[in-house]
């Protein structure tokens, strides 16, 4: 069943409201905490280092041609109040030194305002790979101006895909789809019928609830944030965590020969982790 078309005016209203919403909540569950410890909250937050997680997944559908294909993924940066230019630098210097052949990164860019995005931009095109660095937009990116957003993630050089796929690497390239911000299973499935990929070999959503569309269709790999890993998990199980309205939560999961990755993601919007570290994933790709 697919999600009704919402209006413009309509739009803008929610967004507003959103917008509102978070504001408040950030001032009540962030700044005030934080100013209330004297600022030892962010400091903590931030001082934890960011984990790098070296993954490989094997499938069928994976094409030949990029067997043993490195993707640098990162996601919920979040960069605002919580995380500045300096962490935003630490994520930025650890995925460099990584030298992957494709960096994704799934959304939630900036925490608040798109006022914020023309510096994370500019720092974020000093990431270069091979075939390319790519962006798709997150909730967070919703409550301000998606657009600029988008539109200042192509000035400096990053490849923003909103609902439409792209080959990565010339005409027979890498074919990556990417999807605008949904938060359902079947408005996710209407964006990714929107990039008309066929079967896409890379899917990129920050919800990952578009799982279920990408396994359906056999993409072999898709990449999602959202969930920050539940930010509060069981020592030892990450899976045992804060998220209750998403059964794909955290990390790695399959079905046939499509695989799932959900990042715990690099920042937050609430300055909490427990057994739930920043992280950036390093994920090989083999040919099964
Ligand atoms: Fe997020």
């Amino acid at each position: 069943m697919s999600e009704p078309e919402k209006s413009e005016p309509a739009k803008k209203r929610r967004r507003k409201l959103a917008y509102h919403t978070a504001t408040v909540r950030n001032a009540v569950l962030t700044k005030l905490p934080d100013a209330l410890m004297g600022g030892r909250l962010k400091a903590r937050h931030v001082a934890q280092p960011i984990e790098l997680k070296e993954l490989c997944f094997a499938s069928a559908n994976w094409p030949a041609a990029f067997d043993g294909l490195r993707i640098a993924h990162l996601s919920d940066i979040h960069f605002g109040h919580l995380l500045g230019e300096e962490r935003l630098m630490q994520a930025v210097d650890a995925v460099r030194a990584v030298k992957a052949d494709l960096i994704a990164i799934t959304g939630d860019l900036v925490d608040l305002s798109a006022a914020e995005a023309p510096l994370l931009f500019e720092r974020l095109a000093l990431l270069k790979a091979q075939l390319g660095v790519f962006v798709v937009l997150g909730n967070h990116d919703h409550l301000d101006h998606p657009r600029q957003i988008v539109k200042c993630a192509r000035e400096a050089g990053l490849t923003a895909l909103v609902d439409e796929s792209i080959r990565a690497g010339g005409r027979d390239g890498l074919l990556v789809a990417g999807i605008d911000w949904s938060k359902s299973i079947p408005g996710c499935a209407d964006r990714l019928r929107k990039c008309g990929a066929g079967r896409a070999d890379l899917f990129l959503a920050h919800n990952p609830k578009a799982f279920v569309a990408a396994e359906e269709r056999g993409i072999p790999l898709t990449l999602s944030g959202h969930t920050h890993g539940g930010q509060v998990a069981r020592r030892g199980n990450r899976r045992h965590n804060l998220v209750f309205t998403q059964r794909l939560s955290a990390g790695h999961y399959q079905r046939d020969d499509a695989h799932l990755y959900v990042t715990n993601g690099v920042g937050a919007w609430f300055p909490l982790r427990v057994n739930c570290p920043p992280e950036i994933a390093v994920i090989e790709m083999r040919k099964r």
